[in-house]
This record gives structure tokens, sequence and C-alpha cells, in this order.
């Protein structure tokens, strides 16, 4: 005989905010956000990007304001992109290692400003190189691994150098990651952390970013030479096998939210500190969903950002962390 009523009701822990609150698995928190911004040459300006509704690029002068901002909501890292002037961007990527160049700067601007704030640094060269991509390139066009590596630790040295706390290598290149861990260590670094992007797939989403640094339109071929294939997920744990291996102290899994089974996967597998990338096409999802009217926009944000949490990350980094950081506060 069964029973009149059910035996449990799930319902009870659902029925008013105070127990929702209670039975809550996972909160969002101010300090799981890492907020990229966007750098541009000149002085005294604000550039919105077209592609990034809401998000700007800013001189180097205003970037120390914005870490502020960010501080005072409670964010505890920045993560810098710098777009560089077109004359600048070289087959060689020369200006990737100026110690004057636009992320130099912006870091020693921002560590004067908030000294408090955290950091981050892309290691790659396509905002450098005149094709866009993230390395050098042979006379076909194809991403050359170790001469690019060679740059890159060069690359990472002149960031850290400058102030930068966190260098990101978001390359994709075999063994970038053990041999800047390793020119780190020779040059006294030993306190400048590396975050690897370590699954970081070939997607459609980076339109937007790539808009914003200025790449988009130089970019000759696409980048599935380097970047992962979509279609896989073991690889991607074998990559953040070999990045912590080769001394990651953090790993990233991106983009964000169509990869969430892969965040979870590397989450279970790995006991080290995973964050996201909720890339700049998610943002521009959720910004032109909420203007068309498809979904609440402060709901969008709250809901695709507590996902990450939900999947394992450690943090996010999200155009939104500042959006997010207030909606939380309330
Ligand atoms: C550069 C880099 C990219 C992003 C972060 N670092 C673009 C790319 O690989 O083409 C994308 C971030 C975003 O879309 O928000 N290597």
């Amino acid at each position: 005989m069964t029973a009149a009523f059910p035996a449990l009701r799930m319902r009870r822990g659902r029925s008013a905010p105070w127990i929702r609150a209670m039975l809550a698995e996972h909160r969002l928190h101010p300090s799981d956000f890492i907020l990229p911004l966007f750098i541009c040459d000149g002085q005294g300006c604000e550039e919105p990007i077209a592609a990034l509704p809401g998000v700007s690029r800013w001189t180097v002068d205003k970037i120390g304001a914005r870490a502020r901002e960010a501080h005072a909501a409670g964010i505890p890292c920045v993560a810098l992109f710098p777009n560089t002037p077109g004359p600048l961007r070289t087959v060689g990527a020369e200006e990737a290692l100026n110690p004057d160049n636009l992320i130099c700067r912006a870091v020693k601007a921002v560590k004067d400003a908030c000294p408090e704030i955290g950091v981050l640094t892309d290691v790659a060269l396509d905002p450098y190189t005149e094709h866009g991509h993230d390395g050098l390139i042979d006379e076909r066009g194809c991403v050359l691994n170790d001469l690019t590596s060679a740059v890159l630790v060069q690359q990472a040295l002149v960031q850290a150098e400058a102030g930068a706390d966190i260098v990101a290598p978001s390359d994709m290149m075999d063994g970038r990651v053990g041999a800047i861990r390793t020119a780190l260590e020779q040059a006294g670094k030993c306190d400048t952390a590396i975050m690897a992007y370590a699954a970081k797939y070939a997607s459609a989403f980076y339109g937007p970013f790539r808009d914003a640094v200025g790449s988009g339109g130089r970019l000759k071929g696409d980048k599935r030479g380097y970047q992962m294939d979509p279609a896989n997920a073991a690889e991607a744990l074998r990559e953040v096998a070999l990045d912590i291996a080769e001394g990651a102290d953090m790993v990233m899994v991106k983009p964000g939210m169509p990869y969430l089974d892969v965040l979870a996967a590397v989450r279970k597998r790995f006991e080290v500190p995973t964050f996201a990338y909720q890339v700049s096409g998610e943002y521009a999802m959720i910004e032109h969903a909420a203007a068309a009217g498809a979904g609440d926009r402060d709901a969008l944000i709250l809901e695709t950002l507590l996902a990450f949490k939900r999947a394992g990350a450690s943090g996010i980094l999200t155009y939104h962390a500042l959006d997010a950081a207030r909606l939380i506060a309330g």
C-alpha cells in the first residue's frame, strides 16, 4: 500500500527565504571574482568597447581608480589586458618584452594606486603580433612551440619585474609553465605565482575580447593548432596534470559555462585551485539577452556565476565582477 502523502517533502526546504538561505550549498562572495581590465594608449581616456557593452578600455592614468573601485567592492584581483598601438605590433612581438610597454606601466599604476589588490597579467603574444596569433609563426602560419615558449619566458619575467603577482600563460604552448617557473626562480621571483590557462579551448566565444585588444581583425586562420578541440574532455585532464607537474600554482578552464563539465572533472581529479573564465562572448550573450528582454540581467549574472561555484570553481574571471560584487552586497 502506498502512503497517502509523500514520504519526504523536498519543498519544506524551499518554503521560506530563511530556510532557503540555511540550506544553500554554495554562495557567491566578492572574493570569488577576478576583474579583467583593458588598457589603451594615450591619456585621460575611457574608450567604450562596442563588442562588450558596458566595458571600456582605460588609459594608464585612469587604471588606478578602477583598481581602487574593485578593491572597495571586495574584489581581490584584477587581470590586465593591453590594446597595443598598431605600429608596435610586429612579426616578432618585440613590444611584449618592452619593460615600459602598456601592460608594465598599467601594473605599476595599479600597484601605486592600490597596493592591496592582486595583479594578474596574461602571458601570450596575441596583443603584440601583427597577425594576431599567440606566438611566433613559420612561413605557413603555424605557431612555433619552442621558439614561442622562449619569448613567453622573457615576457613573464618582464611582467613579474613590473610587479605582477600572478602571471597567466594563456597561449597553450607545450612546456611553457615549467620554463616560466624555472626562469622566475632563477630571477629571484619565487613569490610570483602562475595561473595556467591549462584547459583553454579553441572557442567562438572569444570574439569580443579580440576586438577589445585589437587582435581580431588581424587574425589569419584560427587557433585550433594550439587551443583545445571542444570535442575533448579527457585531454583537458592531461593538460591540467602537465601544468601542475610543471609548477602551476593554479589552473584555469576556459571558456566558462559551455565547459562546466570540464571544470567539475578537473576539480574532482586534482586538488589545486581551479578558476573558470566567463569569457567575453558569454558576457555579451548575457548583456544582449537582457537588452532584448529575454531575461532579467541581475538574475542572469548571479545564476551563471553561482553555477561556476556549484561546479567547483575556486574563483571566476568575469567582466561582471563589479556588478556581481555589488549585487551580493545588496
Ligand atoms: C589571449 C587571450 C584570449 C582571451 C584571454 N587571453 C583570446 C584568445 O585566446 O584568442 C579570451 C578572453 C575572453 O574572450 O574574454 N591569448
